[in-house]
Order: structure tokens, then C-alpha cells, then sequence
């Protein structure tokens, strides 16, 4: 590990310029982000087993600024990184903006998203430590895609449950996790408790990433050398993510550039805390400051209407709690295309930092969401995910604002994955058959309305 200088950003790159440490924000923060903790156990819920091997456990709990990336971990890094950083000239010039736009693209990894970032090192340390098989929860795929991926990569099994609604909507990111060796599972299912007790509820339930998160504990903790591994919001995955920023402060200083507003769109957080933490390091060493803002959907708005209390990771509570901006862990969101922000909290280290008014939020609605992403791609000719679509939506409003006020911008956003296996969503809207906004809204009200009640009622 390296220790911290308290100097500006150090050269953390190798000469082909791939970071050769995550950097962790929370050596930064200059006040206590409550960690996690066990609720007394419930009569009927499962008492989980520890799931984090100790290397990665130690990450989680670093005060350290800077932690090695282990020299083989790098070496499968190096196969796709640096990932490019576009200037979005035809963007900026079908805007007719005076703003510059950015973008990091990790649709050019190979599982397409950002997410391979953190399932190699995952993959990676859960194998040393003897683990035979990894599972885990995916909403539109993509982590379940990185996962299996890299689950390959270190002979190991993987087993998904993904949301019941992305399963049905995208069978082609199925097909490709099964390819790369990886059993796939509607999530609810049978296979498990959990999930059999949510079907006997709601036998049409559409899932959510909290309900495939329960599924996959339960299954990690009945099964022999079985893992669960998380895809975003634990203090690891978002350190695995800081790759991304870390490369893009160093592309831009190679062009003389330094970004204004930085934009992502946040699932449960690691996507936004990947791009923007180095940034946020940046602020803190050297006094330059952009705005970080994190973009959401309406349809699962945790931080820009949810409540900063208390709770669980997975719906049926079983797991320890954290404190952080949450719609409630049974809240289940209307299934809307961006699957994988269909989240029901943020991480408790971007909550803490949204709390103290470090970080800002936006949430948008799908139709508009759509819109822009369609915009971006004929402009640029790359088909953004649309998770990614969401902090395109931003951007574009800021640059249309900058126009307007004719002031210079510069603006960088995550593409944290290419949309190529959602043409199905895209079809939907042109043919404008994208559901109503307003229908998520109502869904939000009613889980706002039941966090505010007391237990018991
Ligand atoms: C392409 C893409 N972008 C962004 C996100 C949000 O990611 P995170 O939960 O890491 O914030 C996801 C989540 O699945 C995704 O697939």
C-alpha cells in the first residue's frame, strides 16, 4: 500500500497509463460515514456468514488514501485500459454549444460496462482465498455479463439471479452470460426461499436488485465454497471503480483541460464514485473544484427524494444494515429500461457525502432519458446503455443552458456502457411505447409514505 504524502495526486500510472492504485475517499473525508450493522436477528431470517475474504474485507475498511492494484489484476486491466476519453465535438457542435463535452468510454471493455473493473479484482481475490463458485444479483445485466466474465477468467462457477423484468426484456445479455459459462435465474424464483415467499406474495413480481440480492445470499450462504459478490455500493466496489477517474484526470491534464461538472449516473454508486472520487481527491489536494453530480432515474429516486436512515442491502432484510439514502428495501420500482439503477438505496459513502452537500443529484424520467441518449448517438455514433443515457440527459441540459447564458463549460460524463444489447428498449421508444413516467411516481409516494410510518403499522 502506498501511504499517504497529503501531497497532490501522486503518479499512479503505468507508462502505458493504467492506474496502478484505487484510490479510496474515505481517507478523505474530514468526518465519521457510520459503517455497517447487524440488526438483533428476526425469528425465520437467516443468520449470514461472512462473505468478503479478508484481502478484500481490509479493503473495505481502509483509511488508506491509495491501495495497490495486485500486478495480475493490472495485467487483465491492461487488456482494455485506459478506456478512451472523446472530446464530443459533433455533440457539442449539434447543440451549438460553447460548452466542451467529455466522455469516458467503458462501453469499451469487454463485458461493455465499467463493471468488469471490480468483478476481475473480486474475481481475483475470492479465488485466492479458495472460493469455487461466486453469486450474485444483476438488474440489466451488465454486472451479471462482468461477473461471469471474469468468473471464466479465474476458473471459478457463477450463478446469477437477475431481475425477473431485465430477463424478460433482454434475452440477449442472458445469452451472453451463458456463454461465458454462467447459470442464469429469473429472479423471483423457486429455487430459493426468499424468493418463493416473494412469488406466493406477488406471483407477478417484475423483481428488483434488493430481491436477487436476497435470492443470492441465501444461495451463497447454503452453498459449499459459495460466495456472494457485490456488484456496486460496498466501499470496495466503488475503490475498484476509481480507475476510471483516475485516467480521465490524467487525459485531461495531458490536454490541458479541467472539467466544471463532472456528471454519472448512480445505481447503488460505484459507476458515480468510480469516475468522480479522484476528482474529489483533486479538490482536496490542490483547491480546484468541479461539480460532481450524480444522475438517477424518477422511477428510483433514492437520493433526490429518499429518506438518510438506517437499512438493509437485500428485501427481505436479512443482510446487515447501512445507513443511507434509501426508498425503503421492499420497495420494488416499476420496470423501467435502465435496469441496472433500479436500486432501492445509494452507498453509504456517497450518502454520507450527499448528506454533507459534497456531491449533488439529479433524477430524470425515462421518456427524456431515451430522448437524449437517441440525440447522442446520432451525434456521436455510439449507442449508450441506458443507465449511461441518464447522466446524458445532463449533460445536454447544462450544454443547451450554456448556450443559452453563452458561458463556457466544460462538462465530463461517464459512458459507463455501450447500449448495444438494449436496441430492444430503444425500439420501444421510437415506436413510443415507453411507460408513464407518472406511474413510477405514484410507486414512489406509496414507499415514501410507508418509510414515514412507524414499525408495526
Ligand atoms: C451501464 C451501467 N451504467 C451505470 C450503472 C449504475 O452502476 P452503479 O450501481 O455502479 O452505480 C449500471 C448498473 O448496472 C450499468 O449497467
Amino acid at each position: 500500500m502506498t501511504v499517504s504524502t497529503g501531497m497532490p495526486h501522486p503518479v499512479h500510472h503505468t507508462p502505458g497509463g493504467v492506474p496502478t492504485h484505487w484510490y479510496n475517499v474515505v481517507a478523505d473525508l474530514a468526518g465519521y460515514v457510520p459503517q455497517e450493522r447487524r440488526p438483533a436477528q428476526r425469528a425465520g431470517s437467516h443468520a449470514l456468514r461472512p462473505q468478503l475474504p479478508l484481502s478484500i474485507y481490509r479493503q473495505s475498511v481502509s483509511n488508506e488514501p491509495f491501495i495497490d492494484i495486485p500486478a495480475e489484476v493490472r495485467a487483465e486491466y491492461e487488456r482494455w485500459r485506459p478506456t478512451p476519453l472523446v472530446r464530443a465535438h459533433r455533440l457539442e457542435r449539434m447543440l451549438r454549444t460553447p460548452a466542451r463535452i467529455y466522455y469516458k468510454y467503458e462501453g469499451a471493455s469487454p463485458s461493455g460496462s465499467h463493471k468488469l473493473n471490480s468483478a476481475i479484482a473480486q474475481a481475483y481475490y475470492y479465488k485466492k482465498a479458495g472460493v469455487r463458485e461466486l453469486v450474485t444479483g444483476t438488474g440489466a445485466g451488465q454486472w451479471g455479463t462482468a461477473l461471469a466474465m471474469a468468473c471464466t477468467a479465474y476458473d471459478m462457477a457463477c450463478t446469477v439471479f437477475m431481475v425477473r423484468c431485465s430477463y424478460d426484456q433482454k434475452p440477449q445479455r442472458r445469452l451472453l452470460m451463458e456463454l461465458n459459462g454462467a447459470r442464469v435465474i429469473p429472479s423471483p424464483s423457486v429455487t430459493t426461499k426468499a424468493g418463493t415467499s416473494i412469488v406466493a406474495d406477488d406471483p407477478e413480481c417484475a423483481g428488483s436488485l434488493s430481491v436477487a440480492s436476497s435470492e443470492a445470499h441465501e444461495y451463497a450462504n447454503e452453498g459449499d465454497g459459495v460466495r456472494y459478490s457485490a456488484g456496486s455500493g460496498d466501499n470496495h466496489v466503488l475503490l475498484h471503480q476509481t480507475v476510471i477517474g483516475q485516467e480521465a484526470l490524467a487525459q485531461l491534464e495531458a490536454l490541458g483541460d479541467y472539467p466544471d461538472t463532472v456528471v454519472a449516473a448512480l445505481g447503488a454508486g460505484s459507476n458515480f464514485a468510480g469516475l468522480t472520487m479522484p476528482f474529489y481527491r483533486d479538490s482536496v489536494t490542490t483547491g480546484r473544484r468541479a461539480r460532481l453530480v450524480a444522475v438517477e432515474p424518477k422511477s428510483c429516486p433514492k437520493l433526490t427524494r429518499g429518506v438518510y436512515t438506517w437499512d438493509h442491502h437485500d428485501a427481505l432484510g436479512n443482510t446487515p444494515m447501512s445507513k443511507m439514502y434509501t426508498l425503503g428495501h421492499r420497495f420494488i420500482p416499476s420496470p423501467i429500461h435502465a435496469g441496472g439503477l433500479r436500486y432501492h438505496g445509494a452507498a453509504p459513502v456517497i450518502s454520507w457525502m450527499y448528506h454533507e452537500g459534497l456531491v449533488d443529484a439529479v433524477a430524470y424520467g425515462q421518456r427524456a432519458v431515451f430522448e437524449a441518449g437517441a440525440a447522442f448517438a446520432r451525434a456521436e455514433q455510439v449507442i449508450p446503455a441506458p443507465e449511461s443515457a441518464h447522466a446524458i440527459r445532463h449533460v445536454i441540459d447544462r450544454a443547451e443552458r450554456a448556450r443559452e447564458t453563452n458561458t463556457p463549460e466544460t462538462i465530463l460524463f461517464n459512458l459507463s456502457g455501450h447500449g448495444l444489447m438494449d436496441l430492444g428498449s430503444y425500439e420501444k421508444w421510437m415506436q413510443g411505447l415507453l411507460e408513464e413516467d407518472s406511474v413510477a411516481d405514484a410507486e414512489v409516494e406509496r414507499a415514501l409514505a410507508s418509510l414515514s410510518r412507524p414499525a408495526g403499522e
